[in-house]
């Protein structure tokens, strides 16, 4: 099994805030990010899938495909937008790093497989919300 990956960046604003807590309790957990008038991340992503070597291209998977699935699936509806308002499937949910990977998963595993005839599946993906905080997801 041969793995691959593509960074990418995104610029977003959000807020995290549970309405079933205080100001105050949201401010204690949730810190900066509880900020009611937004804030923003510069977002840095590694997408990693998995699969064998294509006999006919000797690559996993072609970049140029992966690359333009996160960018038409996930770059054009999260980048200079802000999550808590502006993104369809993060409606109703808090805009952690955690919660954005796992509907990433949902969104990018399925196209990954159909563009390459399910040889390919989506491995992880890593979030860092700052250059000292992330996520990482593997589909479990
Ligand atoms: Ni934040």
């Amino acid at each position: 099994m041969i793995y691959i990956s593509r960074d990418a960046h995104f610029c977003a604003a959000h807020k995290l805030y549970n309405e079933k807590w205080s100001k105050e309790k949201n401010e204690e957990i949730f810190g900066a990010c509880a900020n009611e008038n937004w804030h923003g991340h510069n977002f840095d992503m590694t997408v990693t899938v998995k699969g064998q070597v294509d006999p006919d291209t000797g690559f996993v998977m072609n970049f140029k495909d992966l690359n333009a699935i996160i960018k038409k699936d996930i770059l054009e509806k999260v980048d200079h937008k802000n999550l808590n308002l502006d993104v369809d499937f993060m409606k109703g949910k808090l805009t952690s790093c955690e919660s954005l990977i796992v509907e990433f998963w949902k969104i990018l595993n399925p196209k990954i497989k159909a563009v390459t005839n399910n040889r390919v599946v989506l491995h992880s993906i890593k979030l860092n919300e700052t250059n000292k905080n992330y996520a990482e997801y593997y589909g479990e």
